[in-house]
């Protein structure tokens, strides 16, 4: 594994609250510390996504900021600040927050953010912060 794009100091720790200040837009996760294949990345979020759904893996989203809902077929969840949901395999899903939030997102390497469909709101993978 490449060491080339870790730029944190030898200490290795991750300041969150840094990292979603470098983040150039909504909707645009960067990974920003990696657990053998499992990626942490943030994301500030605003509006709505797209539902689409991971056919290979869970995915976590963990809400640091604001409040994140996450439109499942048969309900919403809603996570505040704090707040930890796991959308299980295959499940299609929709992110959604109406007044913005900042979350992490934990998932395996090369996840795409949109699932099976690629669209205007797919972001590039492996780009870190
Ligand atoms: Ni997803």
């Amino acid at each position: 594994m490449s060491d080339s794009h870790r730029e944190d100091p030898p200490t290795g720790v991750v300041n969150l609250a840094a990292k979603f200040e470098l983040l150039p837009g909504p909707w645009q996760p960067h990974v920003v510390a990696e657990l053998n294949d499992v990626q942490f990345k943030v994301a500030r979020v605003e509006g709505d996504f797209v539902w689409h759904e991971h056919e290979e893996t869970d995915e976590a989203f963990l809400v640091v900021e604001g409040r994140l809902h996450i439109d499942l077929p048969d309900r919403t969840v809603t996570l505040g600040a704090g707040e930890l949901f796991v959308v299980p395999k295959g499940v299609r899903h929709r992110p959604r927050a109406p007044g913005g939030a900042r979350i992490v997102l934990v998932e395996p390497r090369g996840v795409v953010n949109t699932g099976e469909d690629r669209n205007e709101l797919t972001a590039p993978n492996d780009r870190w912060i």
